[in-house]
This record gives C-alpha cells, structure tokens and sequence, in this order.
C-alpha cells in the first residue's frame, strides 16, 4: 500500500555533507521525494516535533542539537514508505545499527544520529501536518 513518511536529515548530516547520499539512497530504493525543503527547527516546532520525548532526560541536548542548524524535511512515499524508510535509516543507535543502513554507515552517535523517521502512520500523519501543512 503505498504511503507518506516525513523524514528529516539532521543538522549533523547537512554539517557533514550527506544530504545528497541519504536523498539518494531513498530515491535509488524507488521511494520518492513529494516535498524537499531546508529548514531550521525552532524551538517551537522541536517540542510539537518531539512532544513524546519532551520530559525525557535526553531531551534538552537533543532539542540544542536539532535547532543547531538547517535540516532537510522531506516527505517521502511509496509502497510500505513508513516501513522500508525506518529499514534504510536502522536503530537509532549509529554503533548498533548495521552496515548497509543510513546511521550503521555514517555515525557513531544515538542522539547526532543523521535521519529522523516517522515511526508509524499515526505519526507521519501528525508529523507531515506539523512540517507541511499545505501538502
Ligand atoms: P529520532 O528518530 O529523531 O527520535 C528521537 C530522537 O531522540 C532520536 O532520533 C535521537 O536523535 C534522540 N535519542 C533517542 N534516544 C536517545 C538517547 N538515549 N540519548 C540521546 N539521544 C537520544
């Protein structure tokens, strides 16, 4: 069935260079792009964005981390979209996600970890209304 997922290639990938291989990667696995904008993340938008994680311990250094920059907020769709992004990107863990995924590949970090993707459909209709509302 195909579907919509709302991606989001970190600041760290846009510091690092990697927009182009991670936008790659999605399109090369026949996943494609409906809206594509560089964006930067206020504070506003992280709390609505991360509503579940804001009373975690974690939150704080990740809400400085996602606002340190412009990220890339894509929607992306496809046949099981939600499912086949979340394979591609792997846990959120760089240093226990597998080579072959997105954060195995390219990071180290469980917070600075290159891709947020939506984890359900619930989610990536909630989180496509807050980045496109238009769309
Ligand atoms: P993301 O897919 O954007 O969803 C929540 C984010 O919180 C996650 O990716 C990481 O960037 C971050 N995160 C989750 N767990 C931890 C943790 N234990 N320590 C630091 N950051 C975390």
């Amino acid at each position: 069935m195909s579907e919509r997922t709302l991606v989001l290639i970190k600041p760290d990938a846009v510091r690092r260079g990697l927009v182009g291989e991670i936008l790659g990667r999605l399109e090369r696995k026949g996943l494609a792009l409906d809206a594509v904008e560089l964006r930067t993340m206020d504070a506003a938008l992280a709390d609505a964005h991360y509503a579940e994680h804001v009373d975690k311990p974690f939150y704080p250094p990740l809400k400085d981390f996602m606002t340190s920059g412009p990220l890339v907020a894509a929607v992306v769709s496809g046949d099981d979209a939600i499912a086949v992004v979340r394979l591609l990107t792997g846990p959120t863990d760089g240093r226990k996600a597998p080579g072959g995924t997105i954060r195995g590949d390219f990071g180290l970090s469980n917070r600075e970890n290159l891709i947020h993707a939506s984890d359900s459909a619930a989610s990536a209709e909630r989180e496509i209304a807050l980045w496109f509302p238009k769309i």
